[in-house]
């Protein structure tokens, strides 16, 4: 199935048509409330205090309202000013920005926020829709300034779909270099549908443990950190061919409206040493 992130940047995707469509799916509201409740346990705030919390990617607010359900306090961001006017219709009590997470969140207070949740957000972070945008650079700036917002001990859990093990890895080492640490939990590994991955991260709380995932009936923890191999699922090991890969890039670009030379026997092979 190809892939929302494939077709080119956010805020193109999430237009006004698909921002309703979004919201008036009812299987679509109930996965992100189950996942949006999921990362809120995760995030273990303490018990009988309201919490401030940052939702990253927060869309037309569908998390946004499970935070409100629970008593917290919360400021979205979002890159996509359909959903974000969706989340002003709804009447959240959520304060939400349009901004670009790759751009990071520098705009917040140092230490503002107990903690911080994001859903089916982050693996965008990892497509470049210019030549300008470099998923390395964007992901280190998103988790830099988001250490920098939170308090000190404030646990992060990012749920997202990766597209490969090595995007996972990716990500993981980019949050690590940024001072978290933490890393991957699968909840249900072994269930093609309800196999959701969560990023769960600490900031500077040298004794936080990962929480148990969910669904581990055959005894094994499926939680992988920086310094182990990430085993999300089948690892490809040829991945894509260098053929397909090009072939695929350049049909981005093709929706994305750029002029893109014809496919051709040639497309995908390396240039002898000549040039
Ligand atoms: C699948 S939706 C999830 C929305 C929200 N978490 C919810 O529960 O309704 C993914 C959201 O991530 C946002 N997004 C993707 N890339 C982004 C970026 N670079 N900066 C900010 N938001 C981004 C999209 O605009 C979209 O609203």
């Amino acid at each position: 199935m190809p892939r929302p992130e494939d077709s080119g940047p956010p805020e193109l995707f999430y237009d006004a048509n698909e921002a309703n469509k979004y919201t008036s799916n009812t299987r679509i509201i109930e996965i992100q409330q189950q996942m949006s409740e999921r990362a809120l346990e995760l995030l273990a705030l303490p018990c009988d205090s309201p919490a401030l919390i940052l939702d990253l990617g927060c869309g037309s607010g569908l998390s946004g309202e499970v935070l409100e359900e629970n008593g917290h306090f919360w400021v979205g961001c979002d890159i996509s000013q359909s959903m974000l006017d969706i989340a002003l219709e709804r009447e959240m009590e959520g304060d939400v920005l349009l901004s670009d997470l790759g751009q990071g969140v520098g705009m917040f207070r140092p230490g503002m926020f107990d903690g911080a949740i994001s859903v089916s957000a982050l693996q965008w972070l990892c497509n470049s829709n210019s030549s300008k945008e470099n998923p390395f650079k964007r992901l280190f700036a998103f988790f830099t300034t988001l250490y920098s917002c939170l308090k000190r001990n404030a646990k992060v859990v990012l749920q997202f779909y990766p597209d490969s093990p090595q995007q996972a890895e990716l990500i993981v080492r980019q949050a690590t270099r940024a001072g978290f640490n933490g890393g991957l939990m699968v909840d249900f590994p072994n269930s093609t549908k309800a196999k959701k991955v969560y990023l769960v991260l600490s900031c500077g709380d040298m004794t936080f443990q990962m929480p148990r995932a969910l669904g581990e009936n055959d005894g094994t923890q499926c939680v992988y950190t920086a310094n182990e191999r990430v085993r999300l699922g089948r690892v490809d090991k040829k991945a894509m061919s260098r053929k397909q890969w090009v072939l695929k890039k350049k049909d981005r670009m093709r929706k994305l409206g750029k002029q893109v030379a014809n496919d051709s026997k040639y497309t995908g092979r390396k240039r002898s040493k000549k040039f």
